[in-house]
């Protein structure tokens, strides 16, 4: 039985979008920032803001590592979970590809144990750290299509600008 779940490509706002649980392109502190985490925040509202506070303040008192993801509320957010994950930062010199990979990973993991079955992604890293969005669009699609848990049967790759979107067709 093929388990694959079906990957839809959205051009557009990862916060607009209706799904179980929406994945945020967040940083260590789990505090917000620029891109996709700031739209998170200022559209999900105060309560995923609560959320991360309280998981720096027990189990994530030094940050949440890169490559590593945890739920929290989706606070306003059409979702019932926002999970967030923290892409590596792109280095020319050091590989850091399974740490992006990773994120996808763990991000599906969480979603798994949620209980999520549509999960949205936007492309990791691709912003402001800097990652080559063909190869993070790569990383993406094998990522999902090898590691999806079995229960996660909708998974929306979000972008933001056409040569997003056509990278991930390409890499699909
Ligand atoms: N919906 C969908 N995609 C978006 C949106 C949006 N609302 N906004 C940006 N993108 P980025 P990163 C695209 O920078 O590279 C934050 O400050 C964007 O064009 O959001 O992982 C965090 O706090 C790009 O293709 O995430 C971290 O410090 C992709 O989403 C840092 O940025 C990811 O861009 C994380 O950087």
């Amino acid at each position: 039985m093929n388990t694959r779940p079906a990957i839809t490509l959205v051009l557009g706002d990862i916060t607009d979008q209706h799904v179980d649980a929406l994945v945020n392109a967040a940083n260590s502190s789990l505090l917000g920032g620029g891109g996709v985490d700031g739209a998170v925040h200022r559209r999900g509202g105060k309560a995923i803001l609560d959320d991360c506070r309280r998981l720096r303040a027990s189990r994530y008192g030094k940050g949440l590592p890169t490559g590593r993801a945890v739920a929290t509320t989706a606070g306003e957010l059409h979702a019932e979970h926002v999970i967030h994950t923290v892409g590596p930062v792109h280095s020319a010199t050091e590989d850091r590809s399974d740490l992006l990979a990773s994120c996808y990973r763990e991000s599906l993991r969480v979603a798994g144990e949620l209980g999520a079955r549509s999960v949205a992604f936007p492309a990791i890293s691709t912003g402001i750290y800097g990652w080559p969005m063909d190869d993070g669009a790569r990383i993406a699609v094998r990522t999902v299509l090898e590691s999806a848990p079995a229960s996660v049967t909708d998974v929306r790759f979000v972008l933001f600008d056409r040569a997003a979107y056509q990278a991930f067709e390409t890499a699909l």
